[in-house]
């Protein structure tokens, strides 16, 4: 399956389910001062757990762009990226875990295929009734771990807000790709188990102080990586090798003249200049401008990061706008404000690269 048709298969899933398909909100949060920028599928969703503004539908289903800075040194391995789409269904004190669960299991083992017995499931430390709803979809108990508030207690996605324990989908892509060791399960940082999606049962408010007290309704908050669920059905470990990063591969490729796959230096930088361009031509979609400050200094960072790499590659010209062609290329009949900004996106790209290496350029005659 292609990166396209997990998309539409997961939302289509979710409308046969009762849920209203929402387009995804803009990486720039609205009304949202505790974050820069938006991070996960709730952001949007928020008010509507917080009792504060009324849903169009008590149950809802998205794919959104999302953008976590946490990750942008990581970013190049396998798995790591600034921009991801994230698929997400949602309800707003309607169903709860039973249905999530169900749904949730139903999807991965029917619609997308994926074999039972290679997937785990992750649960809070006391949330038996979750470990009942896994059993009853025919998870061994074996394959239902606990784990605290680290790995299985989501969010709040800023400073403060909605939260809760959450439950995790694993998929073990096989011996091969771990440590050996006997202990190797999901949790271990080998790479061999993949969190593919995140079930939050959002039933709490979280103060400035981190005191936590009950939403008027308790909610289901989901949140499915596109790019990882492409790589585990296509048995790749790297998102890179997915059809969702290919031709932004390929033009980056052609541009230095060397071929993905061969040397691994090369490899490293090619990959680090298709993230970091894919996820400035969504930035400076969403009307990011390139700044010193906040979201604007983010966006910089990433450019200037993909601009040096770029170099590695031999590419001492500007020559990023030319990476964002594909992007707005392949994801432009899902996100229309690409095509509609191109131009911008373009010239914005072009404009501040040059800056940069122009700067770049005195600075090493001055060496
Ligand atoms: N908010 C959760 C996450 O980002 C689930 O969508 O993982």
């Amino acid at each position: 399956m292609t990166g396209n048709e997990i998309r539409e298969a997961f939302l289509r899933f979710f409308e046969e389910k009762g849920h209203k398909v929402i387009p995804s909100s803009s990486l720039v949060p609205q009304d949202d001062p505790t974050l820069l920028l938006t991070s996960a599928g709730m952001v949007q969703i928020k008010p509507y757990f917080l009792g504060e503004a009324a849903p169009p539908s008590r149950r809802l289903a998205s794919c959104q762009k999302c953008f976590r800075t946490t990750d942008i040194e990581s970013v190049g391995d396998s798995q790591h990226l600034t921009f991801f789409e994230m698929l997400g269904n949602f309800s707003v004190g309607d169903y709860f875990k039973r249905e999530a669960i169900a749904w949730a299991w139903e999807f991965v083992t029917q619609w997308l295929r994926l074999p039972p017995e290679r997937l785990w499931v992750t649960i809070f430390l006391d949330d038996d009734e979750s470990f009942e709803y896994w059993r009853e979809v025919g998870v061994p108990a074996e394959r239902i771990l606990r784990f605290g508030e680290e790995d299985n207690f989501w969010g709040p996605a800023g400073e403060w807000g909605p939260c809760g324990p959450c439950s995790e989908i694993h998929y073990d892509m096989g011996k091969e790709f771990g440590c050996g060791k006997p202990t190797c399960k999901p949790g271990c940082d080998c790479g061999r188990f993949f969190e593919i999606w995140n079930l939050v049962f959002t039933n709490y408010n979280q103060d400035k102080d981190g005191k936590r007290s009950l939403l008027p309704k308790p909610n289901i908050d989901t949140g499915m990586g596109l790019e990882r669920t492409v790589a585990v059905i296509n048995g790749k470990k790297w998102v890179y090798e997915t059809d969702l990063f290919a031709p932004i591969i390929e033009r980056i490729s052609d541009l230095a003249g060397c071929k993905y796959g061969q040397d691994e230096a090369i490899d490293h930088a090619i990959r680090i200049v298709a993230e970091h361009g894919r996820a400035i031509t969504f930035l400076i979609g969403d009307g990011v401008v390139p700044s010193n400050e906040g979201r604007g200094y983010v966006l910089r960072r990433i450019l200037r990061r993909a601009a040096l790499f770029g170099r590695k590659l031999g590419l001492n010209e500007p020559f990023l706008a030319q990476v964002a062609q594909p992007v707005i290329a392949q994801m432009g009949d899902i996100y229309p404000e690409l095509p509609m900004n191109q131009n911008l996106i373009l010239g914005a790209i072009h404009s501040e690269e040059e800056k940069f290496g122009n700067t770049l350029d005195t600075g090493l005659e001055w060496l």
